[in-house]
Formats: C-alpha cells, sequence, structure tokens
C-alpha cells in the first residue's frame, strides 16, 4: 500500500488523530496502512510530514495562514500598535479625560500613515477603546476624566498597508487600591500563561485552559462571551480564541497561524451586561475587569509576538 503516512489523518480532528498516535504502541502496524512498525513510519513525523495545511486550514476551519510577507505586514503594524500604547502611557494622569486619549491615538496613528481599525468598524465611533474600572471592554471614550486609583484598559488596532495588529494594556491611574492591584496582576498573568502555550501542536484548548485554570484559582472569573480572534488581513478572522477549555481541545496550532489572545478577567462573576450605548460591555455585579492582548505568530519554535510587550513588567 502505499497511502503517505499523514494522508490517512488529514481526515481526522486532531484530536481523533492525537488519540490514534498515542494509543498506538511503537512495534504496532503503523494505522497509515504502510505494513511497516509505527515507529519506523508515522511516529517518526508526528503524521503531519507533507500536510498541505494552508489548504487544509482554509477549507476546513477557514483560517488563513500567514505567508512571509503578510508577517513583516502585520508585525509592522504591531511597532506602531506598540508605539501608540507607549505614547498613550506617557500621557495618562489623574484629570484626562478618555476623549484625549482617542485624540491622541487617532492622531498618532494618522501621521505614520495608518488607519484606526475600531473608527466605523461595525458603526463604532472612535479610534480606541478605553474600558475604565468595570467596564469589561468596548468603552467608548468620551468626556468621563479618569481619577486616582481608576484603571483603564486601551485597546487599540491600527491598519498599516492593510495589515492589522491588535494589542492593549491596562494601565494604573495615580495609587492603585488593592482590588485594582489584584485583577491587573492576574490579567497579566493570564495572558502570560496563555502564550506559554503557543507552539505547534498544542491546541487552543491549551491556551484556553491555562487561562482559567490562572484566573479561577486566583478566586476570579472568565468573560466567555468575548474571544480572541484570528487577525492580520482582517480586523476579525477565524478561528476563535477562547480564554477557557479544556487541554488537547479545538484546533491544533500550526506555523503561520496569527491570532490574538485576550483574556477579560473578573474580580467577581464572569456574567456581563451591554449598555445602551450598545457597545460599552460591563460587569453584571460592578466589579473591577482588566484585559491586556496581544497578536501573537505560531512559528516552528513556537511563538512571537507580533506586538511584544512583557505583560508582567512593573506589576
Ligand atoms: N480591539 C477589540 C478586539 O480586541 C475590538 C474592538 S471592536 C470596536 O478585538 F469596534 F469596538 F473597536
Ligand atoms: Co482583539
Ligand atoms: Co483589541
Amino acid at each position: 500500500m502505499s497511502a503517505f503516512c499523514s494522508e490517512i489523518f488529514v481526515n481526522f480532528s486532531f484530536s481523533d488523530k492525537r488519540l490514534v498516535m498515542e494509543k498506538t504502541g511503537r512495534n504496532d502496524p503503523c494505522p497509515c496502512g504502510s505494513g511497516r512498525k509505527y515507529k519506523k513510519c508515522c511516529m517518526k513525523n508526528d503524521g503531519t510530514a507533507g500536510v498541505d495545511f494552508k489548504r487544509l486550514y482554509l477549507q476546513k476551519y477557514r483560517i488563513r495562514l500567514k505567508s512571509q510577507k503578510d508577517i513583516d505586514g502585520i508585525a509592522q503594524a504591531g511597532r506602531l500598535a506598540m508605539e501608540t500604547l507607549d505614547l498613550v502611557e506617557s500621557r495618562l494622569t489623574i484629570g484626562v479625560s478618555t476623549e484625549e486619549i482617542n485624540t491622541i491615538v487617532h492622531e498618532f496613528t494618522i501621521s505614520r500613515g495608518a488607519v484606526p481599525g475600531p473608527l466605523n468598524y461595525r458603526g463604532y465611533p472612535k479610534s480606541v477603546c478605553t474600558s475604565v474600572n468595570e467596564v469589561i471592554c468596548h468603552g467608548i471614550p468620551g468626556p468621563y476624566l479618569l481619577r486616582d486609583g481608576d484603571i483603564v484598559n486601551v485597546d487599540v488596532t491600527p491598519i498599516l498597508n492593510g495589515y492589522y495588529a491588535d494589542a492593549s494594556k491596562t494601565f494604573f491611574i495615580g495609587t492603585p487600591g488593592r482590588d485594582a492591584e489584584k485583577i491587573v496582576r492576574v490579567a497579566a498573568e493570564t495572558l502570560a500563561r496563555g502564550i506559554s502555550k503557543v507552539k505547534p501542536g498544542n491546541t487552543l484548548g491549551d491556551i484556553g485552559h491555562a487561562i482559567q485554570r490562572h484566573a479561577e484559582g486566583q478566586g476570579c472569573s472568565v468573560v466567555r462571551e468575548f474571544v480572541g480572534h484570528g487577525v492580520g488581513v482582517d480586523f476579525h478572522e477565524p478561528p476563535q480564541v477562547l480564554h477557557y477549555g479544556r487541554k488537547g481541545e479545538g484546533i491544533m496550532l500550526v506555523p503561520g497561524m496569527v491570532f490574538t489572545i485576550e483574556p477579560m478577567i473578573n474580580l467577581g462573576a464572569k456574567d456581563l451586561q451591554i449598555l445602551d450605548d450598545d457597545w460599552t460591555v460591563v460587569t453584571r455585579d460592578g466589579s473591577l475587569s482588566a484585559q491586556f492582548e496581544q497578536t501573537l505568530l505560531v512559528t516552528e519554535e513556537g511563538c512571537r509576538s507580533l506586538t511584544p510587550f512583557d505583560p508582567l513588567a512593573g506589576l
């Protein structure tokens, strides 16, 4: 039989494939039907050699694996995103309005020849999301003046030469209280733990599991209704990246995937409410919520952040 080892697996889900491979003994006949021992056949190459993942992932999941040109473009947009967040951070103090954050982001983005992705996206009226205290995400900039002890997430998505990069950080205004310090630290730690699972052969479920386990272990909760996402050529591409889940479940990570991890972590319960503006998402119990987001590339070696920063810096 001349079946190429990996062919038999491509119609399986990857968790099925893992199961087959884990159950096959080294000296058993190879499940690909080659007639050789498993250890002399598919065990050697993990069953993925020769698979056209670009085609398979597009057909099966609508996931667009990125070319080197795409990656370079997204990385450039990512550098701009990080410069934008650094600029915002340098201007944040007590008394600054969220509208002023919008002006800073909008003007800086335009000055670099880029376009703010949020502006007019599905009717969103501003160029950045500014989510204060109990706001989970999609806070709309306005007249609100930041106060001592507030936390504010600033989420930017520049489009540069047609490429999107998506990143956010939560900042302290003045002196944080204990609750603020805790939720921002836990949110940052969950992003770091999620990123640590990004490597070929791991699954999206591995990422979600690591995030959920840490957040809940710290007595916090994970928002379910908003998730990470593929990004790069569009703002929101497949797949959805859940911030909760089970080890080994979900789509297998392969080189060329670009997606965000952006866990929204609440100090109290996970339940949310959307305000009458149809955008602002708040915790139902009024507890604090924090978030950090990066755009990540799966590489042969593991992971490269296209919006690099150390989530734990300064915490
Ligand atoms: N930047 C957000 C994300 O991480 C999406 C904001 S959509 C907007 O996916 F319309 F509110 F800007
Ligand atoms: Co995002
Ligand atoms: Co974002």
